[in-house]
């Protein structure tokens, strides 16, 4: 579906209103093209569910936005691409761009040799995590951390309660006693919480979220393929974002964040799942 702009049109999804964060860094880089957004409210939070239920989630998500013509999908969530961006790769014939803790710049720039990386349980359990920090963190100390509750704080528009600074305080703290000078943001959700994260951790203290580089890799694979995907310069760009949202439940959190980032309220379609496959209500 053309609504506007040129070029292919680009999918992301996420458990809920987290990857809103990695949508925003991308359509500010790249305003003309279409985007299409799920949030699967319905099943958040993905990081404590088994990766083969977190595959499945992803696998009609993925079918659902190449149905309504995307033509490249970004997993924005680390724990659904911890669990299924090579089963999805496999599968699928569009390419993907996903995920995982920012442990190759955050080692490269230490400079006293200790990293902090705040992630879900499925990220921080799965094998592309373990994979990333046995080739990438050669010569630095890795203080790992599950954020739990945080998801769900975010969801619940908590981000800026002091229970939540609290709990993220409890998060932190054992990372700054071990001297860690760069803290990795593993969640997309947690990009919500950066303000309160960086009032807790001391200056000097790198925060890294990872949404630009993503932005900038979609931006690679686009290029890297035929014209008619990256559109031209001489399409009209589209009056106001060309974008779509969908949510598996709650739109109205979805829409309240999005507005929140962009300055006006998007229209969220309700989806929902039938056996196993997402659905327009
Ligand atoms: N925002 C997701 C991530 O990056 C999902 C977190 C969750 O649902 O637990 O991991």
């Amino acid at each position: 579906m053309r609504l506007g702009g040129g070029g292919a049109t680009i999918g992301f999804f996420d458990s809920g209103v987290g990857g809103v964060s990695v949508w925003h860094e991308v359509v500010k880089r790249l305003p003309r093209y279409v985007t299409l957004y799920v949030a699967d409210n319905a099943h958040c939070p993905y990081g404590p569910r088994p990766p083969e239920q977190v595959q499945h989630f992803s696998r009609g998500i993925a079918r659902f936005l190449i149905d309504r013509g995307a033509r490249l999908i970004v997993v924005a969530c680390n724990t659904a691409s911890a669990a299924a961006l090579a089963s999805l790769r496999e599968e699928f014939d569009v390419p993907f761009v996903g995920m995982e803790p920012a442990v190759k710049p955050a080692s490269q720039q230490t400079e006293t040799g200790h990293i902090g990386i705040l992630a879900t349980k499925g990220t921080a359990s799965g094998d592309l995590f373990r994979d990333t920090s046995e080739r990438y963190a050669i010569g630095a100390t890795v203080h790992i951390q599950i954020g739990e509750g945080l998801v769900e704080r975010v969801e619940a528009g908590q981000a800026y309660l002091p229970e939540t600074e609290e709990l993220l305080r409890q998060y932190l703290q054992p990372m700054i006693d071990s001297n860690v000078d760069q803290v990795v943001l593993g969640c997309t959700h947690y990009a919500f919480l950066l303000p309160v994260i960086r009032r807790i951790v001391p200056e000097g203290v790198a925060v890294i979220d990872p949404g630009t580089a993503v932005a900038r890799q979609v931006e690679r694979v686009l290029m890297s393929r035929p014209a008619e995907w990256i559109g031209s310069e001489a399409d009209p760009a589209p009056q106001q974002l060309a974008a779509r949202f969908f949510a598996s439940d709650r739109p109205d959190i979805l829409a309240a964040t999005v507005e929140a980032r962009i300055g006006w309220q998007p229209q969220i379609d309700r989806v929902a799942w039938q056996d196993g496959k997402l659905h327009s209500l």
